[in-house]
């Protein structure tokens, strides 16, 4: 890496922010580089006395201290073309609506998805950017879910346990438990915090319909920004009750349907009309809010923004309940359709895709 920082560019950062990144063995402990400091322990009138420049070094002696900083020029030099986010709002995603992903879904064979890492990244990578991806070929076995699961994470444990059957069921406690037609949706809002991957395992699929759907609901909040400015903010700005009750569980979080953070990027979408409770506002922001979730439904409801495909046996898809809205057409009851799901967390995969992609 060539590097061009002198000691003049180090005057660009503030001796406060110098000091607090002070690589020294004093600043950091060598073993794991963590902080060995807080902030109130630095002096609130910290000064640069002056810098010492060799070829991938400068030392920088503070004021009023003496205290002295080893900084390598290739890290000052990072630190200068750095962008900042984590990749988790609309900024480090990549928006699509159905026909950008036509024919070209984000899939791989679940052999060479566990054999081979560059393919496992490229996986993962796409459940990052796209939302979502699709795994063929898994074993059709019970818990199979799992252990896709513990390829790039962990399971999350609920009081639904740690996996959930989709089947049809006599006395269903969920429209998921019948065949009737769900549409697009989030999973759980009523959760703090909301599960942010969730997996949809296939072991069974021979009924008339029962196709599977997803709308990228980034690309859905971005059009109601782009179309109704007033409804984003209001739908951005309104904390909406979810719940989920049995006789054994209560839950519940109050979200905006829509979730900026405090620079206005697009973090995360809620959106699931079966767990949503009766909000207590002032008559004309419950009417305005109406107006604006009605005007926000309209748009994930386009057909243009919904990608359909089939699960097969073997079939898994793995998606970011945080962004993605997914849905399922009505089946026939008569037929075998029999899914398993998780719940995961995008924090592990990217976490493991990192050190897959050797970033960490
Ligand atoms: C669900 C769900 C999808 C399906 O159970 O929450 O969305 O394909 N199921 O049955
Ligand atoms: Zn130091
Ligand atoms: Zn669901």
């Amino acid at each position: 890496m060539t590097t061009t920082t002198t000691g003049d560019d180090v005057l660009v950062f503030p001796p406060i922010w110098l000091r607090d990144n002070c690589p020294c063995e004093h600043c950091r402990d060598p073993r794991n580089g963590q902080k060995l400091f807080g902030i109130t322990d630095l002096p609130a009138d910290l000064t640069v006395r002056g810098t010492e420049v060799s070829a991938d070094t400068i030392t920088v002696t503070f004021g009023p201290d003496g205290h002295r900083g080893p900084f390598s020029r290739a890290w000052l030099d990072a630190q200068l073309s750095a962008s900042s986010g984590d990749g988790r709002t609309e900024a480090g995603k990549r928006l699509w609506q159905a026909q950008d992903l036509d024919g070209r879904l984000p899939a791989a064979d679940w052999a060479a998805y566990r054999d081979d890492p560059a393919e496992r990244a490229r996986v993962l990578s796409a459940v990052r950017d796209l939302g979502f991806a699709l795994l063929h070929g898994t074993p059709t076995e019970e818990e199979t879910v799992l252990a896709i699961a513990r390829t790039f994470g962990y399971p999350r444990e609920t009081n639904y346990g740690t996996l959930f059957d989709v089947r049809v069921e006599p006395d269903p406690s969920n429209l998921a438990f019948t065949g009737m037609r769900i549409a697009p949706h989030t999973d759980n809002p009523y959760r703090d915090p909301v599960p942010t991957l969730q997996l949809l395992h296939c072991l069974a699929n021979a009924a008339d319909g029962g196709d599977s759907g997803l709308v990228d609901g980034f690309t859905a909040a971005s059009l109601l920004r782009a179309e109704d400015e007033e409804a984003f903010r209001i739908l951005s700005t309104t904390l909406v009750p979810f719940a989920w009750y049995d006789a054994g569980t209560s839950l519940r979080a109050d979200r905006p349907l829509i979730d900026v953070d405090p620079e206005g990027h697009l973090r995360e979408v809620r959106f699931n009309n079966r767990s949503m409770q009766a909000l207590r506002l002032d008559p004309a922001a419950t009417t305005a809010f109406y107006a604006a979730y009605r005007r926000f439904a309209e748009i994930i409801a386009r057909p243009e923004l919904l990608l359909t495909f089939r699960l097969d046996p073997g079939d898994c898809v793995i998606f970011d309940n945080t962004r993605l809205l997914h849905a399922r057409t009505a089946f026939a009851e008569s037929g075998a359709r029999h899914l398993q799901g998780c719940y995961a967390d995008l924090d592990a995969l990217t976490s493991t895709l990192r050190t897959l992609e050797g970033t960490a």
